[in-house]
């Protein structure tokens, strides 16, 4: 019984550590592909061999379904993985519909047609790549009608979480709030579209201001996957040990997920 979780590197803990408590009882084999990380600067092909090598270690590990806690995986690279990869005993899922579901104000997997929703003008942050798949306003089209979105590309955030260089991370984070308050004045909602970000969540919210509303994936994802297993608990696959795997230094790895979870993680070799 384990699932699997994937990222580029450390920002999918936040999506793990908030499944984790929701469902203490599955086991979860998470896989950060730190040596190759940040994905956001790669092209589409590239996200897509990199992302289908490490759901397939993942699939060897005994889970049967993955969660692609990386919206850069899940806006360049999850639709082609479904439709002509994942193999018929598998499940891979990504990280986006669970987010415009909570902002559209819908349940899960309500397929209505699109309808007018509160929020009108919406910021979104995230990678270069996914914000260049336009992924996310596709889905958002599918589900509201008149939402204007603003994105800001917001390059070099990652990477600094990743070096563990918060006072970079902070500085960045602060430039591309300046940057896309320019375009937008006045968002009245805010999505941390990778989920590095929420590790960041305090200095978004400060630049932001204290009306506008900041939604992040990690509680929304672990409802929806709740929701899943209820629904499929044969998807809980073969697997019954929790791993953290990477494919980067797994010391430094370990250093900074121990850090950000504020509690001992080891990874091992992936
Ligand atoms: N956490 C990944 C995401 O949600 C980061 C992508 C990257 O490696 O640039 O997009």
């Amino acid at each position: 019984m384990a699932v699997g979780i994937f990222d580029s590197g450390l920002g999918g803990l936040t999506v793990l550590d908030a499944v984790m408590r929701r469902l203490p009882e599955v086991p979860f084999v998470y896989f950060a592909d730190s040596a190759h990380a940040p994905y956001g600067v790669r092209d589409a092909q590239d996200i897509f061999e990199l992302t289908t090598a490490a759901t397939g270690r993942l699939f060897d590990h005994g889970c049967d379904l993955v969660i692609l806690a990386c919206n850069t995986a899940s806006a360049a690279a999850l639709r082609r993985m479904q439709e002509s990869w994942v193999p018929k005993d598998k499940r891979v899922l990504g990280v986006f519909v669970p987010l415009i579901e909570a902002l559209t104000e819908r349940q899960w997997g309500d397929n209505s047609p699109p309808r007018e929703v509160a929020v009108k003008h919406v910021a979104l942050f995230a990678t270069p790549a996914t914000v260049a798949s336009r992924a996310f306003q596709r889905e958002l089209a599918f589900r509201a009608i008149g939402v204007d979105v603003e994105a800001q590309a917001c390059g070099g955030v990652v990477d600094a979480i990743e070096d563990g260089d918060m006072i970079l991370a902070e500085a960045l984070v602060r430039s591309h709030v300046d940057a896309l308050k320019r375009k937008m004045p006045t968002p009245d909602a805010a999505i941390l579209g990778c989920t590095h970000y929420p590790l960041m969540q305090d200095i978004f919210q400060d630049a932001l201001g204290a009306d506008v509303s900041v939604f992040s994936q990690a509680n929304l994802v672990a409802e929806s996957l709740a929701d899943y297993l209820t629904r499929h608990p044969g998807k809980i696959g073969a697997g019954t040990e929790s791993a953290y795997l990477t494919t980067g230094n797994p010391r430094k790895v370990s250093d900074g997920a121990t850090r950000f979870l504020r509690r001992k993680i080891e990874f091992t070799p992936a």
